[in-house]
């Protein structure tokens, strides 16, 4: 018998999925990951408060950061439809993140968070979830978590660590031993420790390994069809995206070619899409 993965209400064609990426989960590159058989795509970071029009193809689990509930029911309420969950970030480690105070940098604001979480439940009947990274406040956001969400999400990086350096994977598991609900495991989730990872964890989400490499996702659930730099070019195209997109994804893809460093710097130099589509031999 077929096995059935769920968060929430949410049913799930696999447990492997796409990190949540600001700048690089553009829709061509979410549809390709989807194609290549990735169970549930997330969009990266987003303000509720946003003005930019979303594009929801992929019917991804959309992330939200901001510092308190203003204008979140309105946001999951408008996009409801096109979402498959929703999840809010508390991990992002930037410097940005520093100066306003949002992602890892609130933390300890608990009154905020449960009141963020409370809009976001109130919003929707799709699943809820929250990003956490390795911080001593970990316990009581779980407390807060519990009440509202359907899974937790645990990237086990200080924020000092940034994106480098091990992540804590014994620390995500005491993280897993302390709650009920599924917990999705994120860092340096690749081909090698998926299946370890999968053992331990009920989902897990792969981030820079699937950067230019979207074939991670049928390497990992026994897909064919094309995921090469030319299979993301149709799918932009499609989209109208900005050619300074279709440049930084044409970098990521550079990653399995021989002569990446070279090819690299070409592309820096390219100054238009034909330019793009020779250097990437497409
Ligand atoms: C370019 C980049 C952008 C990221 N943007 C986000 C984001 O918007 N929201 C988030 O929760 N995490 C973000 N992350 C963190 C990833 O979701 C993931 O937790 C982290 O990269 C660890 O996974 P990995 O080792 O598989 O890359 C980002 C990571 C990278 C490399």
């Amino acid at each position: 018998m077929k096995q059935e993965y769920k968060i929430g209400n949410l049913k799930l064609r696999n447990r492997v999925f796409l990190a949540p990426m600001a700048e690089m989960n553009d829709i061509a590159f979410r549809l390709l990951c989807k194609n290549a058989g990735c169970g549930l795509t997330y969009t990266g970071m987003i303000n509720p408060r946003t003005e930019q029009k979303l594009i929801l193809d992929d019917k991804p689990a959309i992330q939200l950061f901001c510092v308190n509930d203003v204008g979140v029911e309105k946001f999951i309420k408008k996009y409801d439809k096109k979402a498959s969950l929703f999840d809010f970030n508390l991990g992002c480690p930037s410097k940005v993140a520093r100066r306003i105070g949002f992602g890892a940098f609130m933390n300890h604001r608990f009154d905020d968070i449960e009141k963020i979480l409370i809009a976001m439940r109130r919003a929707t009947k799709k699943p809820i979830t929250i990003k956490l990274r390795k911080t001593k406040n970990v316990w009581k956001i779980l407390k807060i978590a519990e009440k509202y969400c359907d899974a937790v999400c645990i990237h086990p990086r200080t924020i000092q660590q940034g994106y480098s350096g091990l992540p804590d994977v014994e620390f995500a598991l005491r993280l897993k031993k302390k709650i009920k609900i599924p917990v999705i495991y994120s860092g340096n989730v690749n081909e090698k420790n998926s299946e370890e990872l999968l053992k331990k964890f009920d989902f897990v989400i792969t981030g820079r390994a699937a950067l230019g490499n979207p074939g991670i996702f049928a390497k990992l659930t026994g897909k064919k069809t094309n995921f090469d730099f030319s299979g993301y070019l149709k799918l932009a195209l499609k989209y109208k995206l900005y050619f300074s997109q279709i440049k930084l994804q044409a970098m990521n893809f550079t990653k399995a070619k021989n002569n990446a460093a070279e090819l690299r710097e070409k592309l820096v130099k390219c100054k238009t899409l034909n330019e793009i589509k020779k250097v990437m031999s497409v």
